[in-house]
């Protein structure tokens, strides 16, 4: 399953490869904690980003879902950091420097760029997918255009 950004091209074939293998783990099992805890394992072990996860919204706030990295915080508010303002945007935030976002929220002194991504069911957003990188500007359109096609697929077929 593993994939080596290296060894296999550009990033757009790496997403259209981790969309296959997400695309088979969801046909494999229905329970979303497993297929979110599974999709988190891949994209760190595929891009060893500092910290990759999901916040869920229930009700009026996002909680701490899957993730793989360092402890982080667990409750976003709406409209708060950068994860609380894609929830309120509905749409991806790309941040090359989070010291310059402001109402970033800090979960690691070490995090320097971020890519926020919301999942959208039914035109609502029922979670928001977190990247975050140690190094500045890590993140590209190629990212964001990836990480987008993972989010419809998990809107699709894991929410
Ligand atoms: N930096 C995020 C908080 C989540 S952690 O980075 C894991 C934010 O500003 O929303």
């Amino acid at each position: 399953m593993h994939v080596a950004p290296e060894s296999r091209g550009d990033k757009p074939s790496i997403y259209n490869l981790l969309l296959k293998q997400l695309d088979e783990l969801y046909m494999q099992e229905t329970d979303r904690v497993a297929n979110l805890s599974n999709t988190a394992a891949l994209l760190k072990t595929t891009f060893n980003w500092w910290w990759v996860g999901f916040y869920l919204v229930k009700k009026d706030e996002l909680i701490l879902g899957p993730f793989q990295g360092p402890v982080a915080c667990t409750r976003i508010a709406f409209g708060k950091g950068v994860c609380g303002t894609a929830w309120e945007r509905g749409s991806s935030i790309l941040v090359p420097d989070v010291h310059q976002f402001e109402g970033h929220i800090a979960c690691s002194a070490a995090s320097n760029s971020e890519l926020v991504v919301p999942i959208i069911k039914n035109g609502e957003v029922v979670a928001v997918i977190d990247a975050d990188s140690e190094h500045f500007d890590h993140f590209d359109s190629q990212d964001k255009h990836g990480m987008e096609a993972i989010a419809s697929l998990i809107a699709q077929k894991v929410f």
